[in-house]
């Protein structure tokens, strides 16, 4: 007999996140199956429902649901409840869980792989949406120097600003609000380059040491990490190690155990990968 997982998205036929989760259930050799659903985009909660009564234990949630399922568990994590999204569900007795492991995923992806600690750090992050937000409080919790959050539209920034005063030192503002100012972690929260394109951040925010970090992954460097690279940023990161563990810290909460995430992140470096986020 085996659990089943699955994620859930729309789309969701590139997702990574079966892959993934295989190896993880083969690593810690858990009995368990992990497929890939697509949802109507009008029927989340319905197709939740019926592979809870297929027996399903628990779901990684993505693009365009994680409000909804945010909105559909029955019981939260403090970590879901302040990002206002949820990316893992999982079914209990008689509770469906909501977690939010994005956050996470991004600080040890930095910290434990990359091997750049965020404590005292002056961080950047670009962009203002949900996937920003997802990531503001772990962040916050690691006890940066300061954390800038810089958007397109300012007022975004400075909503999320309010909501996160009471956890840390943060600011916002649109992109040349920071222009001229040093930060030691950039981060590109923006969808921006899942359209090729990039958020025209001025191009004196790079110093040589800088962590330029994009949360998009695919086969090449996006724009907004060559552009970096042209400024001068010696380490750029692509957004496969969150992926994985984001992933690893859903399997935890489901299973109890923890995988390994370096060789997942290898295998997939190796692979053709289309540019995509988080997923
Ligand atoms: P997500 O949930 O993936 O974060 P979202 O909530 O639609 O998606 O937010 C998208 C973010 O990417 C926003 O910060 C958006 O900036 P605006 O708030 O000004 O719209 C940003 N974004 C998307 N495309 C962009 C581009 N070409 N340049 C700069 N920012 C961009």
């Amino acid at each position: 007999m085996f659990d089943l997982y699955a994620v859930i998205g729309n789309p969701i036929a590139h997702s990574k996140s079966p892959f993934i989760h295989t190896i993880f259930a083969q690593q810690t050799h858990q009995a368990m199956q992990y497929t890939a659903i697509l949802a109507p985009l009008d029927g989340f909660k319905k197709t939740v429902e019926s592979f809870h009564l297929q027996g399903g234990k628990g779901l990684n949630v993505t693009v365009p649901f994680k409000l909804q399922a945010f909105q559909l568990a029955t019981r939260l994590t403090e970590r879901a409840t302040i990002a206002q999204a949820v990316n893992t569900l999982k079914f209990e007795d008689n509770e469906i869980l909501g977690d939010n492991t994005d956050g996470v995923g991004l600080v040890r992806d930095i910290e434990l792989n990359l091997g750049i600690s965020i404590a005292a750090k002056r961080i950047l992050l670009i962009g203002a949406g949900g996937a920003a937000q997802g990531v503001i409080l772990p962040l916050l919790q690691r006890k940066p120097a300061i954390l800038a959050i810089a958007n397109r539209t300012p007022q975004k920034a400075q909503m999320l600003q309010q909501q996160f005063l009471p956890f840390g030192n943060i600011i916002a503002g649109n992109y040349t609000s920071f222009s001229n100012k040093h930060f030691d972690i950039i981060i590109n929260a923006t969808s921006a380059s899942l359209n090729n394109a990039m958020p025209e951040v001025p191009t004196d925010i790079f110093a040589p040491a800088t962590l330029v970090y994009d949360m998009m992954y695919g086969n090449e460097l996006s724009r907004f990490l060559k552009f970096a690279q042209e400024q001068g940023a010696r380490q750029v990161a692509d957004g496969i190690g969150m992926l994985v563990e984001q992933a690893a810290e859903s399997f935890f909460l489901w299973r109890g155990v923890t995988p390994q995430t370096k060789p997942v992140i290898t295998q997939l470096r190796s692979m053709n990968l289309k540019q995509d986020i988080n997923k």
